[in-house]
């Protein structure tokens, strides 16, 4: 794993935008994994200026979130395509229908999670992927156990990862209890993946992470395997 150690968070979330623009300089249709939560938002807010200045252009560009909850429309405002819409989407060309999100209204869960992975398949697998982490060591919403054969899959979120995601909605009741996610496999099948991390609160993890044992209680550890990673972070590692 390659570590890029930053000062701040503007810090990495330029080198993190840098980093995603040059893979869509550098390809013509380039197939983009993103994530969601507090970590990218940054990032997303300069590549929508790249966007703007014209030197950076989505229009051939797919993407693929890794996850979103399920029982949640596109006009919560608690789910994964609000947040994309309003921190991203909006803001650039990218193709409304080239921009995939799972949907977590689907009638059936199962089917909908192998369509999704079906269509990364097509699309010829991820370029770039762009990851967060939980502080329990989820990458996507790969709780804690899951196998790391895992494809796109519905999961049942742990109670930490209600409690510290329940900031995003207004009654704590309301943060829902499953989520469709991409697989560990699926990620790992990433040509190049860049893992942010960002804060305190994350440092006992990222130091398991790095410099711990491989193992499905850590589902991040697996990232220790992929031959194209960069970790961008403002803690000592
Ligand atoms: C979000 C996702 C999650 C987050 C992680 C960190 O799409 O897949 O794994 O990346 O929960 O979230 P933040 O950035 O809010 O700390």
């Amino acid at each position: 794993m390659k570590v890029i150690k930053v000062k701040d968070n503007e810090t990495m979330s330029v080198k993190a935008a840098e980093m995603l623009s040059a893979t869509v300089k550098r390809l013509a249709k380039p197939v983009l994994g993103l994530a969601t939560g507090s970590t990218p938002k940054r990032m997303y807010e300069l590549l929508i200026e790249q966007y703007k200045t014209g030197d950076i252009t989505f229009a051939e560009a797919i993407s693929f979130n890794l996850d979103e909850y399920v029982g949640l429309g596109p006009n919560h405002i608690g789910s994964y395509q609000y947040y994309m819409n309003e921190n991203f989407f909006n803001g650039i060309n990218i193709k409304k229908e080239n921009a995939h999100i799972p949907n977590g209204l689907a009638t059936c869960l199962q089917t909908e999670c192998d369509i999704y992975e079906q269509q990364i398949t097509e699309a010829g697998k991820l370029d770039f992927l762009v990851l967060g982490i939980g502080e329990n060591g989820h990458i996507g919403f790969n709780e804690p156990g899951t196998a790391f054969d895992s494809r796109t899959h519905v999961v049942e979120l742990t109670p930490s990862t209600r409690e510290v995601n329940a900031r995003f909605f207004e009654r704590t009741e309301d943060m829902p209890k499953e989520a469709l996610t991409m697989g560990l496999a699926t990620i790992m099948d990433a040509k190049e993946i860049i893992l942010l991390v960002q804060g305190e609160r994350k440092a006992p993890i990222l130091k398991e992470v790095i410099h711990g044992p491989i193992t499905e209680d850590v589902p991040a550890s697996i990232l220790q395997q992929h031959p194209n990673i960069t970790v961008i972070t403002d803690l000592d590692v």
